[in-house]
Order: C-alpha cells, then sequence, then structure tokens
C-alpha cells in the first residue's frame, strides 16, 4: 500500500517525506485554504513547491463544476509538473471530464466518493485513482471501511485498474485497516502517519535496553 499524506502543509510534507516512507500528496480546496493561500498565482506556485519536495503524485483539485472548465482547469494544473493528478469531484461533468482526462494521458483522482456506484462509474471513465472517504462515512453513522472492503471486491473482480485511495483518514487505526483491506493508497495526515510507530511496550522496553546499556558502557 502506498502512503500519500493529506496535507498543502509544507512543513508537515517536509517532515513525513524525510521519514522515506511517502509516495505522493492529496490536497483539497479546504487544505489548500487553511494555509492561507490567495491567487491563483500562489496556488500553481504552492503546487509546484510540493511537487519540488516529494517524488510521487500530487493531487491538485479542480474548482470548476462545469465540463468545459474542469478541462481547462485541469489542463493547467497538468502543465506545472509531470506528477500532478488532477482531483475531479464525483459529479456527471466530472465523470465527463475524467473521460477526456484519460483519453488525453493526463492522470485523474475522483473525489468525494461515497458509495460502490460512484466508484463503478468513476473506474469506468478511466480514473487513475478512486477516492473514498471513509472518516465522513463514520462521522455519518456508516461503516467506511465496509466501501474499502466492497471496493476491492469489485474492482478485483471487475479488472478495474484505478486505484483505490483511501481518503479521510481520522486516525492510525484507519490505515491499519485500509492495508487488511488491499487499498492501494492510504492518503493520511501526518498525526496518524506518526501515530502507527506509538506502542508503550516499545517506550518501555527501549528505556530499559538504554538504563542496561548504562552497566557496559
Ligand atoms: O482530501 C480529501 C479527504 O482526505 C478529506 O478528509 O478529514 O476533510 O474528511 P477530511
Amino acid at each position: 500500500m502506498k502512503f500519500f499524506i493529506d496535507t498543502a502543509n509544507l512543513a508537515q510534507i517536509k517532515e513525513a517525506n524525510d521519514l522515506g516512507i511517502l509516495d505522493g500528496v492529496t490536497t483539497n480546496p479546504s487544505l489548500m485554504a487553511k494555509e492561507g493561500i490567495k491567487g491563483q498565482e500562489a496556488v500553481m506556485k504552492h503546487y509546484k513547491d510540493i511537487c519540488e519536495m516529494v517524488d510521487g503524485d500530487i493531487s491538485a483539485e479542480v474548482i470548476s463544476t462545469d465540463v468545459d472548465g474542469i478541462i481547462a482547469e485541469g489542463k493547467k494544473l497538468a502543465a506545472i509538473h509531470e506528477n500532478i493528478v488532477v482531483k475531479v469531484p464525483m459529479i456527471k461533468d466530472g465523470i465527463k471530464a475524467i473521460k477526456w482526462f484519460t483519453e488525453n494521458g493526463i492522470k485523474t483522482n475522483c473525489t468525494l466518493v461515497f458509495s460502490a456506484g460512484q466508484a463503478i462509474l468513476a473506474a469506468k471513465a478511466g480514473a487513475t485513482y478512486v477516492s473514498p472517504f471513509i472518516g465522513r462515512i463514520d462521522d455519518s453513522g456508516w461503516d467506511g471501511m465496509e466501501l474499502i472492503h466492497q471496493l476491492r471486491q469489485i474492482y478485483s473482480v471487475q479488472g478495474f485498474e484505478t486505484e483505490i485511495l483511501a481518503a479521510s483518514i481520522r486516525n492510525p487505526n484507519h490505515i491499519i485497516k485500509c492495508a487488511e483491506a488491499g487499498a492501494d493508497v492510504c492518503t493520511c495526515p501526518l498525526d496518524s502517519i506518526l501515530g502507527l510507530l506509538k506502542h508503550p511496550l516499545t517506550d518501555i522496553g527501549l528505556a530499559k535496553f538504554l538504563e542496561d546499556a548504562k552497566k557496559f558502557a
């Protein structure tokens, strides 16, 4: 399973990248706004900075909702760097645009996916990635992980090549469960990635080893 970080914060991207286990980055308009980035030029520069920092796929989301607008915006984003993946919402015009990007060699990430039916349409249009939002499904009282299992089953049976990119990750256990369910990618906040490091027995064991090491130092 590939690890992406789900943020537009350069310091957090650097920290995850320095671990040596980062395969890519996902962003969205909310994450970009959180960084206080203003204006088209600044947005494009920010994506470029991320691309120069991480050697992997970088999702940049369109904000147009009509097919012509999505295609025009996606072409500009894709021109920033060869690793840009155009992130497109799961709407009718989004599917049309994904089909166009597929036929024109531009990678896509179909976002805001909450059902198997939506994921089937994204795969049929040739999306590179599909992003089921498991945390938001959990938040609404349903089981997000069920959807990951269902998509793995459908995509494997049907031979769809679209990669399942589990998004809206809330904690380290989500990452573990995604790995178990066969997600191709998990995009996570930095805290959830770092949370995987933690175990009290590791801390207790290391303290004891370091204490005992003093006996022969
Ligand atoms: O980038 C899409 C997704 O990961 C958003 O997550 O935490 O806003 O539900 P969240």
